[in-house]
């Protein structure tokens, strides 16, 4: 692997803390990265190498639980702190040195990754300051550039966007985080269809009735609620984790496993999935927000009453979007996707409910049997897969059951599982952009959510509906799908399907 210097821009702000320096240092403890590199926090607080060292290293949200002390230490010494205005381009003259320097200690041959841990604001300034040192320039060394989301605020700054990107990276320096594509079970959606013969066979319009994403948050928006107030929901959770998720799910197989085969099938999918058109919004979409409720017994607020949000807000914290992907494979598959906060549990999944046989012969406890198939495909927690199917009940006649068969992730103990970031990061230093968005998909996520925002910010009919907190969200998104006969999977904390033990 190579050499290099991690370069954070934003290094005071939370994301460091909470997941960029933890996710670093598991991948040093666990000797996955090269002997020569560094890290450089760059951001405008004032601090020392040495304060910065203690700010990370000694916050509680460092968690190196079974790391030895001496591990950490010699961890502490790679990592260096450069205070600048990075809203001031005279001030990156000082960045470039500190690089040159640290570059010859650590021998790092030039190879720099600068990673925008930043208010949005400054995706289009850094990497033009950067340019303007010579500092995109591949000459002495490769340079990566990481970007957390949002990007982009909608379909036109998305475009605008990654034109300003184009002028100063070519596109394979540009890595677009998008940290649900670093989870294991995420990619495993694609190991799971393509790695077995007995999925995609049936894996199509012929056998699948419909599918259902449910991505379901317990908190409320906590602490950042000015910022959540500017997004809400389909922007923050469901125009980048659950396209992708989408993606995962229903894009053709690639022809290879690498980066540009993936993304073009991915790509494809996104530009297949159908517009929703205005006079189609109110039957595709639903959008709520919370309200004050009592959960187990305590009283929580209500997301006007949240720190950072106006009194009238409009911004949804539930989303419930159907819609359709017009292709040989999906034809008039209604795919279900909602997101929420303050719902009931914390959870993601992915429910396929396959068509009933044609022909049914058997009764259950209500009736002939009409059995639908699912296979639950957990994101987290509890992460696994679960098939239901129906069995014979022991005895006279030809009763139907339903039963479950599962597996668990946790099954595999003698496997690390990697935390989202650790993957991803070890990706871009690694320079594999598979696991990473290319900037015509998420142009082209924009262009299938951008009609939606507009309706709901620009057309007063529109209705936001209120749903108590710690329930599934407003009750009109149940017509939403039972319009198609089916209802919602309400899925517990653990996985489970045929009426078995359900944590909230
Ligand atoms: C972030 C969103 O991208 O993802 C948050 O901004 C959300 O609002 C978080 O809580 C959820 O991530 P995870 O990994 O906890 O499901």
């Amino acid at each position: 692997m190579d050499p290099l210097i991690f370069v954070i821009f934003g290094a005071s702000g939370d994301l460091t803390e909470r997941k960029l320096i933890p996710a670093i240092f598991h991948l040093y403890a666990h000797k996955s990265l090269p002997e020569n590199f560094a890290v450089l926090g760059v951001s405008r607080s004032n601090y020392s190498d040495k304060d910065f060292r203690k700010k990370v290293l000694e916050s509680d949200l460092f968690d190196a639980k079974d790391a030895d002390q001496s591990a950490i230490d010699n961890f502490a010494q790679r990592l260096f702190y450069q205070a600048i205005d990075t809203g001031d381009g005279t001030a990156y003259g000082q960045v470039k040195e500190r690089l040159t320097a640290l570059d010859a200690q650590f021998s790092t041959k030039g190879n720099y990754i600068f990673y925008l841990s930043t208010p949005p604001k400054l995706y289009e300034t850094i990497p033009a300051y950067l340019a303007e040192q010579g500092l995109s320039d591949q000459t002495k060394g490769w340079k990566r550039l990481v970007i957390e989301k949002p990007f982009g605020y909608d379909r036109t700054s998305a475009f605008a966007l990654n034109k300003k990107l184009l002028q100063y990276f070519e596109e394979d320096q540009i890595y677009r985080i998008d940290h649900y594509l670093g989870k294991e079970t995420v990619q495993n959606l694609l190991v799971t269809r393509f790695s077995n013969g007995f999925f995609e066979p049936l894996w199509n319009r012929n056998y699948i009735q419909h599918i259902e994403i449910t991505n379901a948050e317990s908190i409320g928006v906590e602490n950042r609620g000015g910022y959540y107030d500017q997004s809400g929901a389909l922007r923050d959770m469901f125009q980048n984790h659950l396209l992708q998720i989408v993606a995962h799910v229903a894009m053709e197989p690639p022809i290879t496993a690498d980066a540009k085969a993936i993304r073009n099938e991915k790509l494809k999918l996104f530009q297949s999935i159908r517009p929703i058109t205005h006079k189609d919004l109110e039957k595709h979409t639903i959008r709520g927000q919370y309200i004050a409720s009592k959960i187990k017994g305590t009283p929580v607020n209500g997301y006007r009453d949240e720190q950072g949000v106006p009194e009238e807000s409009k911004t949804e914290t539930f989303a419930a979007i159907k819609f359709f992907i017009d292709n040989w494979r999906w034809a008039d598959v209604p795919f279900y996707v909602r997101t929420g906060k303050r719902l009931p549990t914390k959870v993601t999944e992915v429910a396929i409910t396959f068509k009933s046989p044609p022909h049914p012969l058997f009764y259950n406890e209500t009736g002939l049997q009409t059995k639908k198939n699912k296979l639950i495909i957990r994101i987290q927690p509890h992460e696994g897969l679960l098939l239901n199917f129906g069995m014979k009940v022991p005895g006279q006649g030809f009763r139907v059951k339903d039963v479950d068969m599962d597996f668990h992730y946790a099954d595999l103990t003698d496997a690390y599982v990697p935390a989202a970031y650790e993957r991803l990061l070890l990706d871009s230093i690694k320079g594999d952009p598979t696991l990473y968005a290319r900037g015509d998909s998420v142009e082209a996520a924009w262009t299938f959510v951008d009609p939606i925002l507009d309706a709901w910010k620009n057309d007063p009919d529109v209705k936001l509906f209120g749903y108590p907190a710690g329930t599934w969200g407003p009750k009109e998104s149940d017509l939403l799908i039972a319009n198609s006969a089916i209802n919602w999977r309400n899925p517990c904390k653990n996985l489970s399907e045929s009426g078995g033990f359900c944590e909230l």
